[in-house]
C-alpha cells in the first residue's frame, strides 16, 4: 500500500470542521483583501540534525496541517494552501506527506497547490486587492516573498493593476480571535490539563531524598508521552530548595534536599495545546511548619486569585487579590513589616513576590491576546483561559528568618472564564493534606 492511499482514510474533513469556520470567520473580516498565513519552518539543532518540529501557532490554528513548508492564502472568499509535492524518495527518509491533492480533501481547503507555485501564483493573487493581511516580522522568508510579490504588482502598473494599498497586522486580528476559546479547543486543554495533573501525580509519588531533579523530570516526560502528548509544552521546571527562587531555572540536575521543598512547573501539550501547572512539594513527603506556614498563604493567594475571575472583571484582579493575601502573609512571617496598603503602594512586596499571577494560555503557553487597552486592563469574558499562579519565593538574607531560607513557592493551574464566574481545570494534589496523602502512599 503506498502513502498516498492511506491519507484519506487517516482523518476526514468532517475533522476539521472547527478549522474551517476560523478561517471563514477570518475571511469575512478580511472582506476584499488577502492574508498569508504560512507555517514555522524547521531549524536546524546542529549541523543536518532537526530540532523536533512545531507548526505555527496561527497557521495551526486556522489549518490543523500538520507538515512544514506550506502557507495558507485566504482571498475571494476561498482558502488555498500551498505545500510539499508528494515525493517517493523523500517519503521513504522523513515519512509521509499528503501532496496538495489530499490535503484540499482531508483538511477541506478550496484548493491546494503545490508550493513551488506560490512565487508565481501571488502577485496575481494581490493584484488590485485593496488590502494584505500579513504578520510582518514573523517570519523573514515570508516577509521576503511577500515583498517580492509586492514588487511584482508594481512592475505590472502599467498594465494599470496596482497593489494593495493598505497592509494590515494580521495578528491583531487573530490573536482576538484566539483569545476566546471555542470548544474544540476547551476540549483540548482540558485533556493537555488532565494529562499534565497525571505527570505532576506521578512526580509527587517518584519523589524522595536523594533523587536527582532530572529523575523527577523524566518522570512527567515518561507520563506525558505515555498518554499520547506530544511531550512537554515548554521547558519543565523541576527546582530543588533554593534553586526554586530563580523563576526560570531550567538545569534541573542538582540532587533534592532533604527537609527542603521541590517546585516543579510543567505542562504537557495535546494538538498543539499547552497546559500550565506548578506544584511545590516536601522533598521527604512532610511540610516542616515554616514551609506549610508559607505554603498556606501561597494557597489562600491563590484561592483569592480564583475568586476574582468572573466575567466583566478586570484581566488584573485576581493578581490584585493575589498580592494582599501574599502581603498580608509576607507581613505574618515577619519578612515585611508596615500597613498591607503601604506595602503594596510601594511595591515592597516584589522582593518575595516579583512576577504577575498569571497569563492567557492557549496554543501558545504564553498565549496571544491583549492584556491592555491603553492603560485600562481588559475585561474577562467567557471562554477566556488563563493560568492562576501566584508564588513566594525567599532567597537567604541577614534579616530573613532562618526556617524560611530558600523556600520557594508556587501553585498554578488553569482556569476557563465562564458565563457566570471561572472553573479551574487542572486537578493535581493541591492542599498540604492531598500532598501529605499522595506522599506518605508513596511505595
Ligand atoms: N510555565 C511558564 C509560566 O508559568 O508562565
Ligand atoms: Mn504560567
Ligand atoms: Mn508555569
Amino acid at each position: 500500500m503506498n502513502a498516498q492511499s492511506r491519507a484519506p482514510r487517516r482523518v476526514t474533513s468532517k475533522q476539521y470542521r472547527p478549522q474551517k469556520a476560523r478561517r471563514e470567520r477570518l475571511l469575512a473580516g478580511i472582506g476584499e483583501g488577502v492574508a498569508v498565513i504560512p507555517t514555522a519552518t524547521e531549524k536546524l539543532r546542529n549541523r543536518d540534525t532537526p530540532y523536533p518540529y512545531r507548526f505555527d501557532s496561527d497557521f495551526w490554528y486556522l489549518t490543523a496541517f500538520p507538515e512544514p513548508d506550506a502557507v495558507l492564502v485566504l482571498v475571494n472568499g476561498r482558502a488555498l494552501l500551498f505545500c510539499r509535492e508528494k515525493d517517493a524518495e523523500r517519503e521513504v527518509w522523513e515519512g509521509f506527506r499528503y501532496g496538495p491533492e489530499a490535503a484540499r480533501a482531508v483538511f477541506g481547503f478550496d484548493a491546494a497547490f503545490p508550493l513551488s507555485a506560490l512565487e508565481a501564483q501571488l502577485p496575481r493573487l494581490l493584484a488590485d486587492k485593496p488590502a494584505l493581511w500579513h504578520a510582518l516580522g514573523q517570519d523573514s522568508e515570508n516577509d521576503a516573498r511577500i515583498a517580492r510579490a509586492l514588487n511584482a504588482v508594481r512592475d505590472m502598473s502599467r498594465a494599470g493593476v496596482r497593489p494593495p494599498a493598505l497592509l494590515h497586522d494580521l495578528r491583531q486580528t487573530l490573536d482576538a480571535m484566539r483569545l476566546i476559546k471555542d470548544t474544540t479547543e476547551l476540549a483540548l486543554m482540558q485533556q493537555a490539563a488532565e494529562i499534565a495533573a497525571a505527570g505532576h501525580l506521578r512526580a509527587m509519588r517518584a519523589c524522595r531524598p536523594g533523587r536527582f531533579e532530572y529523575e523527577l523530570e523524566a518522570e512527567l516526560s515518561y507520563e506525558f508521552r505515555r498518554r499520547g502528548a506530544a511531550g512537554h509544552a515548554y521547558t519543565p521546571i523541576v527546582a530543588g530548595g533554593g534553586n526554586a527562587c530563580v523563576l526560570h531555572y531550567v538545569e534541573n540536575d542538582k540532587r533534592l534536599p532533604d527537609g527542603g521543598l521541590v517546585l516543579i512547573d510543567a505542562g504537557s501539550e495535546v494538538c498543539g495545546y499547552a497546559a500550565d501547572i506548578s506544584r511545590t512539594f516536601p522533598v521527604n513527603g512532610r511540610f516542616s511548619a515554616a514551609q506549610k506556614d508559607c505554603y498556606e498563604i501561597v494557597l489562600a493567594a491563590q484561592a483569592a486569585a480564583v475568586a476574582a475571575i468572573r466575567p466583566g472583571a478586570s484581566f488584573d484582579a485576581p493578581h490584585v487579590a493575589a498580592v494582599r493575601v501574599l502581603t498580608q502573609g509576607m507581613v505574618d512571617l515577619r519578612l515585611l513589616s508596615g500597613t498591607v496598603d503601604g506595602l503594596v503602594e510601594s511595591g515592597a512586596y516584589r522582593r518575595f513576590y516579583m512576577h504577575r499571577t498569571g497569563h492567557w494560555l492557549g496554543l501558545d503557553v504564553h498565549d496571544v491576546g491583549n492584556y491592555r487597552q491603553g492603560e485600562t486592563w481588559i475585561p474577562l469574558a467567557p471562554g477566556m483561559t488563563l493560568t492562576v499562579e501566584p508564588g513566594l519565593y525567599i532567597r537567604p538574607a541577614p534579616d530573613v528568618p532562618k526556617p524560611l531560607h530558600d523556600i520557594g513557592i508556587r501553585i498554578e493551574d488553569d482556569v476557563i472564564v465562564t458565563k457566570r464566574g471561572c472553573q479551574v481545570y487542572t486537578h493535581a494534589p493541591r492542599t498540604v493534606a492531598e500532598i501529605e496523602a499522595v506522599m506518605q502512599g508513596r511505595d
